[in-house]
């Protein structure tokens, strides 16, 4: 994700936690990693892989987060941006809680085609992932899209956030996390 020691990082949907020991590499012992997901047992799985030593893992809806406005440098989203009721809500949110000039990575670990032949179906027009949706559902969330890749091995979209407008500084959060685990290199992104 191009990150530096000492940053903060959200893995959004992060299920096992996967993706956590190396957003922690990228960060360092003073970076900040937190794995959120809604399904505790996606979590008790983490816990299991012991991947709260690399983040702390935060029983919460990516949708609506429990966390103050600007409280990441960066988004990880592995999988997740599919399966959400409302993408360009969780687009906003996600902008919301991510400092100006912070990252968001949307990846999956194959391609569009790759996925939609997987399942026998053409691929989708109307998918969101697809560039020329996409594209402007990040531009009305507030992002910038910098790297479009749809390869056969793998999805990712980077984009850039948006400086704050005088509505998102006043949120606060109104949903505190059900749950929190944690231990290790961990910080409060709250
Ligand atoms: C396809 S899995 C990907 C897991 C992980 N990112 C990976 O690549 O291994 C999607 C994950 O998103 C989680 N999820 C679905 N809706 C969510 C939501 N609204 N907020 C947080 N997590 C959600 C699911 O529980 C699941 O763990």
């Amino acid at each position: 994700m191009g990150l530096r020691p000492g940053q903060r990082v959200l893995d959004l949907g992060c299920g096992t936690g996967r993706a956590l020991p190396a957003l922690r590499a990228q960060v360092g012992v003073d970076g900040m990693v937190s794995g959120v997901d809604l399904t505790p047992a996606m979590l008790r799985a983490a816990l299991r892989e012991g991947r709260d030593a690399d983040g702390q893992l935060l029983l919460a809806d990516a949708c609506r987060l429990p966390l103050r406005t600007g409280a990441a440098d960066a988004v990880f989203s592995a999988g997740l941006i599919n399966h959400v009721p409302d993408p360009a809500a969780a687009l906003r949110e996600w902008a919301r809680v991510t400092t100006p000039d912070g990252v968001l990575l949307l990846f999956h670990p194959s391609g569009r085609a790759e996925r939609a032949a997987r399942h026998g179906r053409p691929l989708d027009p109307d998918d969101l992932t697809a560039e020329e949706n996409l594209t402007p559902a990040l531009r009305v969330a507030g992002w910038h899209i910098e790297v479009y890749e749809d390869a056969r091995h793998h999805f990712l979209a980077r984009a850039t956030a948006p400086a704050p407008s005088s509505e998102h500084t006043a949120r606060r959060p109104r949903h505190p996390p059900r749950l929190l685990y944690g231990r290790g290199p961990v910080g409060d992104h709250r």
